[in-house]
């Protein structure tokens, strides 16, 4: 096979050859036989290769908050590779990171206040939990070692994130994971909460659950509990109402860390710089990643509160306090992108634009209520999820035809997680295209039923 790298238009519009690239969490063959090819992008939208446009129901994957290509970003990121190219940030330190971890740690409550970058969720879960790890060991609780997750929970694939993950086919070709680890049930009972707006109201007694796993185990093993405040990648499944803070409470008085993964939930996804702010409750780490450069330059991080950080600034001062890191932590394109998309956000107000539209955007979605297949649908910000009945093909048939649907017949990008259509656009949605969106879902659902 010979290719060529040119890149023009002709070579971008229509690769030749899809076989090299093994694509991750997709059906290649599947996806290879009938592409779903993007090109270029632009606000609300994608556009194929032969320029028809996609509406973006998924904010690419959760990350372009901001809508495509804004402008100030684009700006930065080509004002920064001309300038600095890229820098350590090993014992050396380029300004940019150091406005933009200060940036990121101003949009976070209480005293969380620090920020350990990475370049995506998976490192930033990874990173969380050691950190976690270590800051018990530099206490000298050593003996905490133990990661609590939860059934249907996503922390990226590394091998602490599917440890603590709660998703059956991401661990079990995976051997034996990190030792030690257990998981607090998932939240969701469709018996009691199908159609529901918002944050159920059944639920926060789940995290009752905290204290079983406390009492076998014992606190004194039990190094952190990961949660997201809204499981995505299972189905947008918002955190019952008062459940975040009885695990606070219940982490509170077992000395155990909680950390809160917002790399959905963070960056205005549900009307608020992070969760942690809509749900009042102070985590010890947030992990970040996605929105924080609205998708366009690979970044991720963790921000810890200040107890945590000041933990490790012991000891000869010439001495690293904690040996992790990634060559491209705080990488200068990343640093340059985030903080023009943090400035689009505050000028734009973006974070407060999306919780004024979620009632509007909930109403919508749930005018789909009643259509024949349609098992429960949850709304939580600017989120959805519809699940819909499997098809006797088995599971995950009706939602492979119903992205291919959507795809092919209605322009419209979404994401399909076994039979659940999730939908999460970027905040610069208007009336209009939530109207459009629903529209399409409508006709797709009808199609695939
Ligand atoms: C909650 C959560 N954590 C972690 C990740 C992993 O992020 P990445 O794919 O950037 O490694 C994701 C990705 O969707 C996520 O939704």
């Amino acid at each position: 096979m010979s290719l060529t790298y040119d890149l023009d238009a002709a070579s971008i519009a229509a690769p030749n050859d899809l076989e090299a690239f093994w694509m991750g969490f997709t059906a290649n063959r599947a996806f290879k036989a009938r592409p779903r090819m993007v090109s270029r992008a632009k606000d609300m939208h994608y556009y194929t290769p032969e320029g028809r446009p996609i509406l973006d129901g998924s904010a690419g994957l959760w990350c372009t908050n901001a809508g495509h290509n804004r402008d100030s970003i684009v700006a930065a990121i080509q004002k920064q590779a001309a300038e600095m190219d890229f820098a350590p940030t090993f014992q050396f330190g380029h300004p940019l990171a150091f406005k933009a971890a200060s940036r990121i740690a101003e949009l976070a409550p209480g005293d969380l206040d620090h920020v350990f970058f990475c370049n995506s969720g998976s490192e930033a879960g990874d990173t969380a939990l050691k950190i976690a790890l270590a800051f018990h060991a530099v206490t000298g609780k050593g003996t905490r070692t133990r990661l609590i997750g939860r059934e249907r929970g996503y922390h990226g694939v590394g091998f602490g994130g599917i440890t603590v993950g709660g998703i059956s086919p991401n661990r079990r070709f995976f051997g034996s994971l990190l030792p030690g680890a257990d998981h607090l049930p998932h939240t969701y009972d469709r018996e009691k909460q199908a159609f529901s707006k918002g944050e159920p109201d059944w639920g926060a007694e789940r995290a009752d659950a905290l204290e079983g796993i406390v009492a076998l185990h014992d606190a004194q093993t039990i190094a952190a509990v990961i949660v997201e405040p809204m499981a995505g990648s299972t189905g947008g499944l918002p955190a019952p109402k008062g459940y975040l803070k009885r695990l606070r409470e219940i982490c509170d008085k077992y000395g155990i860390l909680l950390i809160f993964d917002e790399v959905i939930t963070g960056f205005g996804r549900l009307g608020f710089p992070f969760a942690a702010e809509r749900y009042g409750v102070v985590p010890d780490m947030i992990t970040f990643a996605k929105g924080v450069t609205s998708g366009a330059v690979p970044m991720g991080g963790v921000i810890v509160r200040k107890h945590i950080y000041d933990t490790f600034m012991n000891g000869q001062e010439h001495v690293i306090e904690l040996f992790h890191g990634y060559t491209y932590s705080g990488h200068p394109l990343a640093c340059a992108a985030s903080l023009a998309t943090l400035d689009l956000y505050r000028d734009e107000a973006l974070f407060e634009r999306a919780r004024a539209m979620e009632p509007t955007f909930a109403d919508a979605v749930m005018s789909l209520k009643g259509k024949p297949g349609v098992l429960d649908i949850r709304t939580v910000g600017l989120v959805a999820a519809f699940d819909m009945a499997p098809s006797v093909e088995g599971p995950g048939k009706r939602g492979y035809q119903a992205m291919e649907t959507a795809f092919h017949d209605e322009g419209l990008m979404f994401r399909a997680t076994g039979d659940t259509i999730a939908v999460s656009p970027p905040l610069i949605i208007n009336e209009a295209q939530i109207g459009e969106l629903v529209e399409k879902i409508g006709r797709t659902i009808d199609a695939v039923m």
